[in-house]
């Protein structure tokens, strides 16, 4: 889960607590509140009407007038009926005058003759909806003389409460898009700074060690750039001195070196002993892998500084320079060397090391592949990168040493058909990386291809594809 999907996340748990917790009790108490009012309204009106009912309940006009202006009042229907229950005015209909309605079916009026006031929620079975039906006794000299009910609907105070609760509900929802908008900017702000580190890193693991990390942020995240800048500039300094000590010893070893290649040679031809000539041409043979011992780590350690400034090498060319280099020599070995890329293929990198790579590369097909079979050197284009290649016929790699291969003085099982320091493909890996390219060892369906997949130089893609590279996929 990323940063920024927890710092939403948590943001809208927090919101969702707080706008429940505040918005539930809101809600609640303003339904209590309305029907409380609209209760109060009722209860109030019905004993205002029974008050001034006392004093007429002789005159039906008067009563009829005083039900309707109520009824208006309370938008609701106003009955007045006397002491037996008989309706006297309702201030919706004149049928029901002179109707009984002290019956069981209306409970309030009942209560009402019986001299408590009532209130409560009824269903209407005659409306068929809920009603708050209000009943107070009508007294007159201490007696009760009839009553009044007053009856409203309460859908249209359950419709308001609704709609305030929606209204309600809406504002929370703004706040919650509001509060997560602020939280999607924030997230963004912390996580943009710790996305620039992490391809910094990747930049310094891909063999950019020049790469730093910009600070910028909050105090904390200048402080991990900061950091982090700190490590890769000792990393670097580390780096260097070690490669520094390896070209340095491999240049003071070189003298004393071919000095004593000149001894043994000189000692050769002074020597009558057919015994100690074995032994010296062993010395000889000894003192010449120390020589290309010497010389690869000097060229690893040169592979390893980083490019001056930026270059760019036509494949097309580097790669058939490289076959002629090699052509004789791979004649004698058996092996026929074909150049199989065609058109312009335009890489990131300086020829002198394209070609280095290529020596490593067709020195290990040569050494490594079966008797009289062909070696291929091609390239293909990738994803704005161009695949260089060079295969070759042989029984595939175990998954292991493919990997393997590329670390220093790594020797497969395959290396004792012929000499070698183990450190060949170290050499093509540290020039790759020089030019943020990689190279890797590819079982194929017939032999091992070993391929270095290089940055495409801008606006110089071939404009057809170079066609097939051995069995190349
Ligand atoms: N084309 C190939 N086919 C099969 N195995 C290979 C091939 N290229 C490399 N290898 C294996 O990878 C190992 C490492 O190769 P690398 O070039 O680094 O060293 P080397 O060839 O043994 O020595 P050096 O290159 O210093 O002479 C080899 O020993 C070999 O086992
Ligand atoms: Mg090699």
């Amino acid at each position: 889960m990323s940063l920024r999907a927890r710092l939403l996340a948590a943001f809208a748990y927090v919101l969702v607590i707080v706008i429940v917790a505040l918005l539930v009790p809101l809600g609640i108490n303003l339904q209590k509140r309305l029907h409380g009012e609209v209760e109060s309204l009722a209860s109030d009106q019905a004993e205002l009407v029974a008050t001034a009912a006392s004093r007429g309940l002789g005159s039906p006009r008067q009563l009829g007038r005083l039900a309707s202006e109520s009824a208006q009042n309370l938008d609701g229907r106003v009955l007045i009926v006397d002491a037996s229950g008989i309706v006297l005015a309702d201030s919706e209909t004149a049928r029901t005058l002179g109707e009984n309605y002290g019956t069981r079916a209306r409970p309030e009026l009942s209560k009402a003759l019986g001299g408590r006031t009532e209130q409560g929620l009824r269903q209407s079975e005659t409306l068929d909806e809920e009603l708050l039906a209000t009943a107070v006794p009508v007294i007159s000299g201490g007696r009760v003389r009839g009553a009044v009910r007053v009856t409203q609907s309460v859908d249209a105070v359950n419709s308001a409460v609704r709609d305030d609760i929606l209204a309600l509900a809406g504002v929370a929802a703004l706040a919650l898009v509001i509060g997560l908008g602020v939280a999607w900017i924030l997230a963004g702000s912390i996580a943009r700074p710790l996305r620039g580190l992490a391809g910094v890193a990747r930049r310094m693991a891909g063999g950019e060690l020049g790469a730093r990390a910009e600070p910028r942020g909050s105090r904390e995240q200048v402080a991990l750039s900061n950091a982090f800048n700190e490590m890769a500039d000792r990393l670097n300094a580390v780096l260097d001195s070690q490669r520094d000590f390896v070209a340095n010893a491999s240049h003071q070893l070189r003298t004393p070196l071919t000095g004593l290649q000149l001894r043994i040679e000189a000692a050769k031809g002074k020597t009558r002993g057919a015994a100690t000539a074995r032994d010296l041409d062993a010395a000889e043979r000894e003192t010449q892998r120390l020589s290309e011992l010497v010389s690869a780590l000097l060229t690893l350690a040169e592979s390893e500084e980083a490019a001056e400034s930026a270059e760019e090498a036509e494949l097309a060319s580097v790669s058939s320079a490289a076959a002629e280099r090699w052509r004789d020599t791979s004649a004698e070995a058996g092996h026929e060397l074909v150049v199989l890329g065609r058109g312009t293929a335009v890489v990131g990198g300086s020829e002198a090391d394209l070609a280095v790579i290529l020596d490593n590369l067709i020195e290990n097909a040569i050494k490594y592949s079966s008797p009289g079979s062909p070696i291929e050197i091609g390239w293909k284009l990738g994803d704005g990168a161009v695949v260089l290649a060079v295969s070759n016929r042989g029984a595939p790699l175990p998954e292991e040493e493919l990997e393997g291969a590329f670390k220093r003085f790594q020797r497969g099982t395959g290396a004792a058909r012929g000499g070698g320091t183990g450190l060949g493909l170290s050499i093509v890996a540290a020039l790759a990386r020089r030019w943020g390219a990689s190279a890797r060892l590819r079982n194929e369906p017939d032999g091992i291809a070993a391929e270095v997949v290089l940055v495409a130089a801008d606006g110089t893609l071939p404009t057809h594809n170079p066609g097939p590279v051995g069995s190349m996929t």
